[in-house]
Order: C-alpha cells, then structure tokens, then sequence
C-alpha cells in the first residue's frame, strides 16, 4: 500500500518538497505519495488530527507552523529541543514524534554540497526569528564561534542566552558589525522576501569567505551584496531544502537518498 505523506504550511503552494521526495521516492524504490497540504492559520492541530486519522505516516512542517508542531509532539529529539521548533512528524501509532532537520541540512549543504570547512571558523548569523533559532546548536556544535545580528536586539540576545560561558556565541547590533569581518554570513532574516537587504555595513567577509542565504528560488538582495562585496562564494538555501528533505526522508522510510542529482535537476530547472 502507498504510504502518504505531506509538507504542512501557510502559504505553501510553490512549495518544492513534493518534488523533491518524489525524486527521493522514484530513486530509492519507495512507494509513497507525498503532497503539499496549506493549513489555515488557526487550524494547524486540526489538519495534523485529520491526517492521522486518514492514516498519513508523517508530515513536513514549514512556515509558520514549526512552533506548533514542537508543541504537539508528544516526543522529541534533542535537535528539536535544541531549536524549539519541529519541521519533521512521524506520526506512530498513538505517538507523534518532532524532529528537527533544518540544522543538519545547513551543515550538509555548507561542507557537503559546498566543500566549505565550518571548524574553527568566525560565524555571523543574521536573524534571530525560528530560521535562525532552528540553525544556532548544529551551528554551535560544529565547532565556530558565532556573532548574531538582528534588527531587534532583545531577540538576538535571548538566543544567545543559553551560550553565555560558553564564550563562542555573542549578540550584536547591526552597527557594531562595522570593522568586523567573517569566514562565513549566513543570512536567516526573511529580508529577502521582500527585497530588502538588513543594513550591513562594507567590508564583512573575510578572504575566501562563504554568503549563505537561506531563502531560494531567487538572487536576494543579501547575495548581490556578498557578490559585489567580493565573497568567495554565494549560495542560496536550495542545497539545504534538499538535505533537511533527505534527513526526514531517511527517517520515515529508513534509506537514505543520494541529494546530488536531486541538487542537480533543481538547480537545471
Ligand atoms: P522566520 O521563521 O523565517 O525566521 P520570523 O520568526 O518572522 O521568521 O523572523 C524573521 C527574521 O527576519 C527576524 O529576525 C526579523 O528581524 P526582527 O526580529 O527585528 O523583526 C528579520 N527581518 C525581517 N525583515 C528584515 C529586514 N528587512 N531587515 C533586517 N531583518 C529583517
């Protein structure tokens, strides 16, 4: 029997995930279905409770429901605790597990797919919204230190709350950025969404250094700058999409996918 899946969001309908674990699906061998399901916004635990009951195996969560989905697992991971979000449910038997893949996807897209080498490296997270949050521990774990900027700074310094002692995660405002420079600039605001570029100033990116953006499907005005600011390399968040899938994908149906022609047919397309 086909097994069904689905990636719950708000909106949703130009969603790649369906595509995506489609590929992953016909790869593998795996007999599922997987499709894209938009929650009303007030109604995220109901679509979850109607799923279940037409016998779904897991879903996908992604904006603005990773919250949600954390609070209505009744197990967690430790990445999902880390992050406090959920973007992976496996619904098994009466349980639902949350997991979370977004940070693993990062850290396979930047060394995997980018052959960049995170340990050791100097870190400038912009954002302190459930894209930064979702990324901070994997990022911390991997061994750098790490500067977050975002425009309201109470935010940015809740999150590096947890790291105080540690001595390797700071909050800083956008203008304190001025005269510091970084291996790596991953930008987790939605800036890009409406073509904004947060207020950054010259000279961040240090000598062969890596602009991570991690919105996709268009050159946001973050990338052009990291570009024309003379970063080694630019990358949007397309090879994370498709790992944080591979993850979740490895944890339903236990076979884990080759994202390499994944990648590859996304980025012809
Ligand atoms: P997400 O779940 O995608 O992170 P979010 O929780 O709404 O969404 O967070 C959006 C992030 O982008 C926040 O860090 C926000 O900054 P504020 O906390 O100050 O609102 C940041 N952001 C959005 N638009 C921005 C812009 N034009 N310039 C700088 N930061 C921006």
């Amino acid at each position: 029997m086909t097994d069904k899946y689905a990636v719950i969001g708000n909106p949703i309908a130009h969603s790649k995930s369906p595509l995506i674990h489609r590929m992953f699906a016909q790869q593998t061998g795996q007999d599922i279905r997987y499709e894209a399901i938009e929650a009303p916004l007030e109604g995220f635990a109901e679509t979850i409770a109607r799923l279940r009951a037409e016998g779904y195996k897991g879903c996908n969560v992604t904006v603005p429901f990773k919250f949600e989905a954390y609070q209505l697992a009744t197990q967690r991971s430790g990445r999902a605790n880390d992050a406090s979000a959920v973007n992976t449910l496996i619904f098994e038997g009466g349980e639902i597990l949350g997991d979370n893949t977004d940070g693993v996807g990062l850290l396979a897209d930047i060394e995997k797919n980018l052959q960049f080498k995170l340990f050791l490296k100097d870190a400038l997270l912009l954002g302190a919204g459930g894209a930064a949050a979702g990324v901070l521990w994997p990022l911390f774990n991997a061994g750098i230190s790490i500067v977050i900027a975002n425009r309201t700074e109470a935010k940015a310094e809740q999150l590096a709350a947890p790291f105080e002692g540690a001595g390797t995660v700071h909050a800083r405002s956008y203008e304190a950025l001025t005269g510091r420079s970084f291996d790596l600039v991953i930008n987790a605001t939605s800036s890009g969404l409406s073509d904004q570029l947060p207020p950054l100033p010259d000279g961040l990116f240090k000598p062969g250094a890596l602009a991570y953006d991690m919105l996709y499907g268009k050159e946001t005005p973050f990338m052009a700058f990291a570009r024309q600011q003379g970063a080694a390399i630019v990358a949007d968040g397309l090879g994370m999409l498709v790992e944080q899938a591979a993850t979740s994908f490895a944890l339903w149906r236990k076979v884990r996918p080759d994202t390499t022609p994944v990648l590859a047919a996304l980025r012809k397309q």
